[in-house]
Parts: C-alpha cells; sequence; structure tokens
C-alpha cells in the first residue's frame, strides 16, 4: 500500500511539473540544431564592405551554384552592413531601396530558390558599426521582420551599445528571434570583449573570439594617435590563431567559438590561403568566405572547395583541435575526428621553408579534452597529404627495412614559408 502511495505521489509530482506553464516572463531558448558542424557560407564584410547591392547578391548566389559552393556545404548567403535603409514611423526597418530595389523579400526568394539560405546583420546597439541603424528598443519589430522577410541567419554586432549589458543584449535578440517563430541561426559578434565563451551557449550559435580580421598573414604594426592611444588595427592570420586556440574547451555542436570570417582570395599568397583556411578547419570555425566569387582564380576556388579539408571542420565529434607544439615559427596541430581517424598539421609561419621531421612517437598527442590520445607506439596510421594529391599516403608506423630503406614510413616532410603541410591520419586495422 504504502509503495503505491509513493508511486501516486511521485506520478502526481511529474505530471504537476509538467503542466506547470512557461512563466510569461521567462526568456525564450535559442533555436536548437541549426549548427550542429559549423556553419558555411559568405559574407559581402571582407570584399565589400558597405557597398552592396541586389545584384551584387543575387551574382554571388548564382556563382555559389556554378561554382559547387552550396554543394560543398556553403549554404548561408549573409548581408552584412549597409543594406539598411530607414525605420518607417512605426519603427519598422526597411531596406535601402536603391541598393535593393526589389526589397529583401524577394532577394531570398530569389537565394532560396536556389538552395540558398539568406543572412542578415544588425547590431545591439543604437547603430550598427557603418551608423546604420541598429537594434536597440526594436529587437522584436526586427526580429519579426527579418521572420517576414524569410531571413535564415542574423549576424549581430556590438557597435554604439554605450551601456548596455552584453548578456541582456544578446538574450533578447535571442528570445525575439526565437519568438518570431523561424529558424534563425544567431552569430553573436562582440569580439570577444566579453569573454562571451563563458555566457553564450544557450544565447547564441557562434561568438566572434577576436577582433576584426584584415587580409594579412602576419600581425600589422601598431600605430599611436596624436594623444597616444593605440588606433584601430586590423588582425592578422596567426595572431588570430594565438587568440582562439587557448578557448578550444568552450566550443562544440550548435556553439562555436567564431575567429572571423575568411580573406581567403582577398590578396594573401596561394600558400597563406591554403594555411589560413586549413588552420580554421583545424580550429572547428565558422567557415564564411569573404571573397569576390564572381572573380576568383582557380587555385582559390581549390583552396575552398578541398572536401578532405572542409571534412577536418564538418566532423561531427565536433572537437576544435589543439596545437600541441609551438617551436618558434613551426606549429604542431592534431584534430581528433568522429571515426577514430585525426587531422594532423604543421603551420610554418616563419620567413624560410622548413624540413620537419615526422617523428610520431615524438609527437604524441593525448587530448584531455575529449579523451582520446593518438597512441602512435600501438596504433598505426595510414597518413593522407589533405593538399598534395600527388603523394603517396604512407603510415606512421616503420614496418621493416628493406635494402637500407625504410619501408611503409615517411621520416620528414618540407613545410614551405606561410603554408602548412596537413594529414589525415586513419587508424590501420
Ligand atoms: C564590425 C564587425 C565586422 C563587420 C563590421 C561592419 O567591425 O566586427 O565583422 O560586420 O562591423 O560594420
Amino acid at each position: 500500500m504504502r509503495k503505491i502511495v509513493t508511486l501516486l505521489a511521485g506520478l502526481l509530482a511529474v505530471l504537476s511539473l509538467s503542466a506547470q506553464p512557461r512563466r510569461p516572463d521567462a526568456p525564450l531558448p535559442k533555436w536548437e540544431g541549426l549548427a550542429e558542424t559549423p556553419q558555411m557560407g559568405w559574407n559581402s564584410w571582407n570584399k565589400f564592405a558597405t557597398d552592396i547591392s541586389e545584384d551584387l547578391i543575387k551574382a554571388t548566389a548564382d556563382k555559389m551554384v556554378e561554382l559547387g559552393l552550396v554543394d560543398a556545404g556553403y549554404v548561408y548567403l549573409n548581408l552584412d552592413d549597409g543594406w539598411h535603409g530607414e525605420r518607417d514611423e512605426q519603427g519598422f526597418i526597411h531596406e535601402d531601396p536603391v541598393k535593393f530595389p526589389s526589397g529583401i523579400k524577394a532577394l531570398a526568394d530569389y537565394v532560396h530558390a536556389r538552395g540558398i539560405k539568406l543572412g542578415i546583420y544588425s547590431d545591439a546597439g543604437t547603430n550598427t558599426c557603418a551608423c546604420y541603424a541598429g537594434s536597440n528598443g526594436h529587437e522584436y519589430q526586427d526580429a519579426f521582420t527579418y521572420a517576414s522577410w524569410g531571413i535564415d541567419y542574423l549576424k549581430y554586432d556590438w557597435c554604439y551599445t554605450q551601456n548596455l549589458n552584453p548578456v541582456g543584449a544578446y538574450t533578447t535578440m535571442r528570445s525575439a528571434l526565437k519568438r518570431a517563430g523561424r529558424p534563425i541561426l544567431f552569430s553573436i559578434c562582440e569580439w570577444g570583449s566579453n569573454k562571451p565563451w563563458e555566457w553564450a551557449a544557450e544565447v547564441g550559435h557562434s561568438w566572434r573570439t577576436t577582433g576584426d580580421i584584415g587580409a594579412h598573414f602576419l600581425a600589422d604594426p601598431i600605430t599611436y594617435d596624436e594623444n597616444g592611444r593605440p588606433r584601430w588595427r586590423s588582425l592578422g592570420v596567426l595572431e588570430i590563431i594565438d587568440i582562439n586556440e587557448p578557448l578550444r574547451a568552450y566550443a562544440g555542436p550548435g556553439h562555436w567559438n567564431d575567429p572571423d570570417m575568411l580573406e581567403v582570395g582577398n590578396g594573401l599568397s596561394d600558400a597563406e590561403n591554403r594555411a589560413h583556411f586549413t588552420m580554421w578547419c583545424m580550429m572547428a570555425a565558422p567557415l564564411i568566405l569573404g571573397n569576390d566569387l564572381t572573380n576568383m582564380s582557380a587555385e582559390t576556388l581549390a583552396v575552398i572547395t578541398n572536401k578532405d579539408v572542409i571534412a577536418i571542420d564538418q566532423d561531427p565529434l565536433g572537437v576544435q583541435g589543439l596545437r600541441l607544439r609551438k617551436d618558434g615559427d613551426l606549429q604542431y596541430w592534431f584534430k581528433p575526428l568522429s571515426d577514430g581517424a585525426w587531422a594532423f598539421c604543421v603551420l610554418n609561419g616563419g620567413p624560410d621553408d622548413v624540413t620537419v621531421a615526422l617523428d610520431w612517437e615524438a609527437l604524441e598527442c593525448k587530448d584531455e579534452l575529449s579523451g582520446r590520445s593518438t597512441q602512435f607506439a600501438k596504433v598505426n596510421y595510414q597518413a593522407k597529404d589533405l593538399w598534395n594529391a600527388k603523394a603517396k599516403p604512407f603510415t606512421t608506423r616503420v614496418k621493416g627495412r628493406k635494402r637500407g630503406q625504410t619501408v611503409g614510413a615517411r621520416t620528414s616532410v618540407v613545410v614551405p614559408s606561410h603554408d602548412v603541410v596537413t594529414y589525415r591520419l586513419t587508424p590501420v586495422l
């Protein structure tokens, strides 16, 4: 009897809990399932700044299909700053009627018809960074406008936010997007100023970890204004890697560190393009292209469509790679992958080509975050060079010697200046 009473009491407790309505003032959760792997797409800012238009976006959409970029996974086409017109008397935002004469809704229909999703940009403050209207005080209105236009992605910036609380401001927009009822990926862009990695996993799908990237591999020098204050400068690829690398424990499916959009094809050398792209993949970063797709070299296209390297970024395990060692200009990186494999790469940030010894046991990698270790002494891997299709795959363990030659193992490799060598290491059964 006592058992039955306890059971009934338990059942009642469960029922009353699940019957409790959501408190009307409870903040709404974010949209789940939108970025189980890092988002991929294109954004207008790095190449075009505010010089954007309906014609440019349509031409970009056409190229995304024609060049196989959509098939490669780049499904978001994102407007950045400068699409805005004025707010009307009721406070609703409109597009710039000269840049977008057919309207954003028609543009969304155009890209959707090609299997592409449309992204837009706003700012938590009173103004965007380029001084257009921000969403402060208009969050719900803007979220509803975006949803009614068919928007799929929002990048939300942090200029002109005065005394706003970042957790509050981003949470308000998250709730507004959820309330608007259309799944919209929420990309937080407050440059890492308020340690979003500590609070944003429940708020957005990615958060910028650094200031703005520029199309340069090395750091630009710091210069000072007449009051002795350091002038704003964009960050180089190597600087961004150093800032983003220690944050790996915070990233995972649905919530990624975002070391900013790609500068591949915007003036870096072919080697630098390759190294930049590879490192973003090793860091499980969102892959948002930022070059002119209507005018791109075959070399750049080859970099951004390398399926094996993209697969590192998109691996479903969702673990951001780790830097095992940094020896001067050389960096050794590993990323555990879902099928027991590893991605491995050596990055050469220096001015000279370097011959690197592939002494696997000395490169043993124990990753506490994923609980995985390479166990090179026990496990034999087949190494496939992901940037050099002509290179023969080799194994990481020496199998024997034949007329003085090592069979099945490779002992060294040349890593050119500002370049990478990248392997997928697959266990040999
Ligand atoms: C900030 C962002 C950039 C870009 C510009 C637009 O600087 O970090 O990525 O969106 O604003 O004005």
